[in-house]
């Protein structure tokens, strides 16, 4: 409705001046109208499936075929190419900074601690890109290929299958401090987590709907000890987490002074049920109190989420679905499009 009244509003003006010039004004004002419209469609211009059909056909088939075989190698691959695509649309929009390398005076996102050490798969992508620029130069960018690849791990892992809207065009910036300003901590609340995602224009909804991809993959120790020894200065654990579950992960982590001083930080599931099976049982284990990351429980604590997190046990079939979408939906934050930004020629540097 909005964006109809402004159109009206913009022919009437223009309408308005033209009236008031000779004709061969008011011909260059639409022209020139017309021009504008054209840019603004082609610059702001959403993402299409299929979007390579015809400038390169096999690209979609060449990434899955690769990044099925490094996942059928290495099962956690899964997980770090979903949440890979995560961290690339957080920071800056879904536009493969994530994959650009630091240069001399200018550390990138791969450098944060958000990142490194935990975020893997750069080499998988190199893999898949190389293959695809060798079919078609300079055409597929690096960060549809990242959403190609985390679509590709969610239906290896048993998630729904889907189609992924293309045209992403890849970004010439990468800033490490820009990292932790757009990236949810793991201390986080459940208010906290929906303000965040907020800001990048998902729902409540979808955050829950998109924390099941904590069913599948790892977590270091440190992301979470502080949940075991040194919750806050009433209690020294988590009184949310389950005193079983706690005591078993005291088994596996150190408090991280210690941890520290062995230069040790080990990695636990992020679902006590299994590692590679992207399902519902990471919700199930919420209402047990064994989420992992004090982010994970709190979506029970709260009320307002604690209804989706029983709603996605009830209905898994429907959780893989909504999985699906939110996914599509994360992959369209910030985009660039048209002839923004750039097709990389390798994911590591600009061109
Ligand atoms: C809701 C806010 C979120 C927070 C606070 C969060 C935080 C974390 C943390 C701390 C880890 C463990 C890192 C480590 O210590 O090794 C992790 C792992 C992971 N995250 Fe999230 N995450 C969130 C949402 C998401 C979303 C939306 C996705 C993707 C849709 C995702 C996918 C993953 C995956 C798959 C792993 C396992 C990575 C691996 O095994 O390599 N996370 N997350
Ligand atoms: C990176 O981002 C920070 C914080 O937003 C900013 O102060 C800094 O100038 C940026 N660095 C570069 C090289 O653009
Ligand atoms: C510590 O955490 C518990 C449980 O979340 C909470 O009830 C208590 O108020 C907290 N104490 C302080 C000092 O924040």
């Amino acid at each position: 409705m909005y964006s109809h009244n402004e159109y009206d509003f913009s022919l009437k003006h223009i309408h308005l001046q033209a009236m008031g010039k000779g004709a061969t004004h008011s011909f260059m004002l639409i022209f020139i109208a017309i021009f504008a419209a054209f840019l603004a469609e082609k610059s702001s211009s959403s993402l299409e499936a299929d979007f390579y059909k015809s400038t390169c056909p096999l690209a979609e088939k060449i990434v899955r075929k690769i990044i099925t075989k490094a996942i059928v190698k290495d099962h956690g691959l899964a997980a770090s190419l979903i949440r890979m695509h995560f961290h690339d649309c957080f920071v800056r929009g879904c536009d493969a900074s994530i994959l650009l390398d630091s240069i001399p005076g200018s550390k990138s996102e791969k450098l944060s601690i958000a990142n490194n050490p935990s975020l893997q798969g750069y080499e998988v992508i190199d893999r898949a890109k190389a293959a695809v620029e060798a079919q078609c130069p300079q055409t597929v960018s690096c960060a549809d290929i990242i959403a190609f690849a985390a679509r590709d791990s969610t239906t290896l892992t048993g998630g729904a299958g889907y189609s992924v809207p293309a045209g992403r065009r890849d970004g010439r910036i990468s800033n490490e401090s820009e990292v932790l300003e757009n990236l949810p901590f793991p201390t986080f609340t459940s208010t906290q987590l929906i303000q965040n995602f907020a800001k990048k224009g998902l729902s409540a909804k979808d955050m829950v709907t998109l924390s099941g991809a904590h069913s599948i993959g790892v977590s270091h120790c440190s992301s979470f000890t502080s949940r075991l020894y040194s919750f806050n200065s009433t209690h020294t654990q988590d009184p949310s987490m389950n005193p079983k579950f706690a005591k078993f992960l005291k088994t596996k982590c150190l408090p991280i002074s210690k941890a520290a001083k062995r230069g040790l930080d080990p990695l636990v599931a992020l679902d006590v049920k299994g590692v590679y099976h992207l399902d519902v049982k990471y919700y199930e284990n919420l209402m047990k109190g064994k989420g992992l990351l004090r982010s994970d429980q709190t979506l029970v604590e709260d009320p307002w989420t604690a209804w989706m997190v029983e709603r996605h046990v009830e209905s898994p079939e429907v959780w893989r679905e909504e999985f699906a979408a939110a996914m599509v939906k994360m992959g369209r934050i910030g985009v660039l499009t048209g002839n923004q930004g750039e097709i990389r020629k390798n994911c590591r540097v600009v061109n």
